[in-house]
């Protein structure tokens, strides 16, 4: 029996994975997000170990037997965020997140203090990442960075709290700036550059290796009679793809969580850091992951229903299962700014063409259409890096929406492929990695791709009605730096 959890952005999801890999439960406690000034955007890190322990606490209510059972345990989590600790390993602050846009100044700093930030991480220095976010508590919080001893990721810091151990995967790590991503080792002159070293980075393993045990007392509490393996696990985009397989190339998928993204695993670095293409490495050994990463997906639906004050569903309901033609409104999602391919976190959203005629199933069927339009630009970024696509699989919650996969399929003109339990992506994939920490099998073996159970293929008259309005969506993109 395996555990994987999933420290989201939204929530944390635990899931109870059995031996023939299927999903024996699942339990999600939501997380509260705070914007303490406008384009800040943070989390307690006490609420991730809360939620993630009433997940736990649930599974044994009802799973008891399944749970006592449990020989690896796998994490994912929300990449980037700065979880600074003091010489207890207490947070000092709260944790500052992957779509926080506060450090853009701090981030040409880095660029200049140290010119093979590119050539050595495969990334640009982008506010999300952490390393900039460091710079920036350098110079408006001095006294918490002369305090910080430890950097952690989200989920190497729910490690910490379930094991003892600092330890993170080479994935989450690469969201970081500080790894050199073809040796998957820290760089010291990236750390050099944000006046850090080693000694406050977190050792490093690959996603799949075995990291560390979950302390005694917490299986005690849970009721497991082992002590469970706790693998390097993932950030939840690489993950995700574990999730379903996506572990070679040729196997690109499409992310619609809270954030979106459009992931091609590759077997060497296709970098393109000028276009905000995103360089990760896998979690398995020797694959890296090139990403175009839209800051608001699913999100973006979110927003929208608050705002009508309607739940998802009542908004979708409506349109049907496919578009007509594209709706005679446009929006650009670009709520929390945006990283592929604008690097650009003081833009903001848009909806553009309203009119006496407009009705809430347009301004619904545009938001939709505005996300899959950016996801349009990370398929061109990444194409400018050699990597092209004639399909993709949907993982995420968004995916859950037919509506959206065939808005999807036809902006991007290649079929998009939806499984059964796709919104799990994350957490099934970091409960795979849990179990290859403690069997050894061949990754092949365990991390099969899913049943595909439907197709959205393109239509052709939408495919050229959706190609025919990207070039006036783009225009309305106005860079405010
Ligand atoms: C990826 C990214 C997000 C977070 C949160 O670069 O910032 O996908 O991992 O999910």
């Amino acid at each position: 029996m395996y555990l994987g959890i999933d420290l989201g952005t939204s929530a944390v999801k635990t899931v109870l994975v059995d031996s023939a890999q299927r999903v024996i439960a699942s339990e999600s406690r939501p997380l509260t997000t705070f914007s303490p000034r406008p384009g800040h955007v943070e989390q307690d890190p006490a609420q991730w170990i809360d939620a993630t322990f009433a997940t736990l606490d649930a599974l044994k209510a009802t799973h008891a037997g399944e749970l006592a059972a449990v020989e690896g345990i796998g994490l994912s989590g929300q990449m980037h965020g700065a979880t600074l600790l003091d010489a207890s390993a207490r947070p000092l602050r709260p944790c500052i997140l992957w779509n926080d846009g506060r450090s853009a100044a701090e981030c040409r700093v880095l660029e200049r203090r140290w010119p093979a930030l590119r050539a050595t991480s495969g990334n640009k220095a982008m506010p999300g990442f952490t390393a900039p976010k460091l710079l920036w508590i350098a110079t408006h919080e001095p006294e918490i960075f002369a305090a910080t001893k430890l950097v952690l990721l989200p989920k190497a810091y729910l490690r910490l709290v379930l094991s003892g151990e600092a330890i993170e995967d080479v994935s989450d790590a690469s969201g970081s700036l500080w790894l050199d991503a073809a040796r998957r080792d820290w760089s010291d002159a990236a750390l050099a550059a944000t006046g850090l070293s080693r000694d406050h980075m977190p050792r490093l393993v690959e996603g799949c290796a075995p990291a560390t045990t979950l302390r005694g007392e917490l299986a005690r509490r849970w009721g497991i009679t082992g002590q469970p393996v706790i693998a390097g696990g993932a950030g939840d985009n690489p993950a995700g793809a574990v999730g379903i397989g996506a572990i070679r190339p040729g196997t690109a998928f499409v992310s619609l969580g809270t954030s979106g993204a459009l992931l091609a695993p590759t077997s060497r670095i296709a970098a393109n850091p000028d276009r905000a293409v995103h360089t990760f490495c896998h979690a398995i050994p020797d694959m890296w992951i090139q990403a175009g990463a839209i800051l608001s997906a699913a999100s973006c639906l979110a927003r929208i229903a608050r705002l009508f004050g309607a739940t998802e569903a009542e908004l979708l309901a409506p349109l049907g299962l496919r578009p007509q033609a594209p709706s005679a409104v446009s929006f650009l999602p670009y709520l929390a700014g945006e990283r592929t391919p604008h690097d650009d976190p003081a833009v903001r959203g848009m909806l553009d063409g309203l009119s006496h005629g407009t009705d809430r199933g347009s301004i619904v069927q545009a938001v939709l259409e505005g996300v899959a339009f950016a996801l349009a630009d990370c398929r061109d970024a990444l194409a400018d890096a050699g990597i092209a696509m004639t399909e993709a699989d949907a993982i995420g919650g968004g995916s859950r929406s037919r509506f959206w996969l065939s808005v999807l399929a036809n902006v991007l003109n290649v079929p998009i492929h939806r499984f059964a339990g796709g919104e799990t992506g994350a957490a099934f994939g970091a409960a795979r990695l849990g179990r290859l920490a403690v069997t050894g099998e061949a990754i092949a073996a365990v991390c099969t791709r899913p049943q595909r159970i439907e197709t959205f293929e393109p239509d052709a008259g939408l495919v050229g009605a959706y190609a025919e309005r990207l070039p006036a969506w783009r225009e309305l993109y106005r860079p405010r730096h």
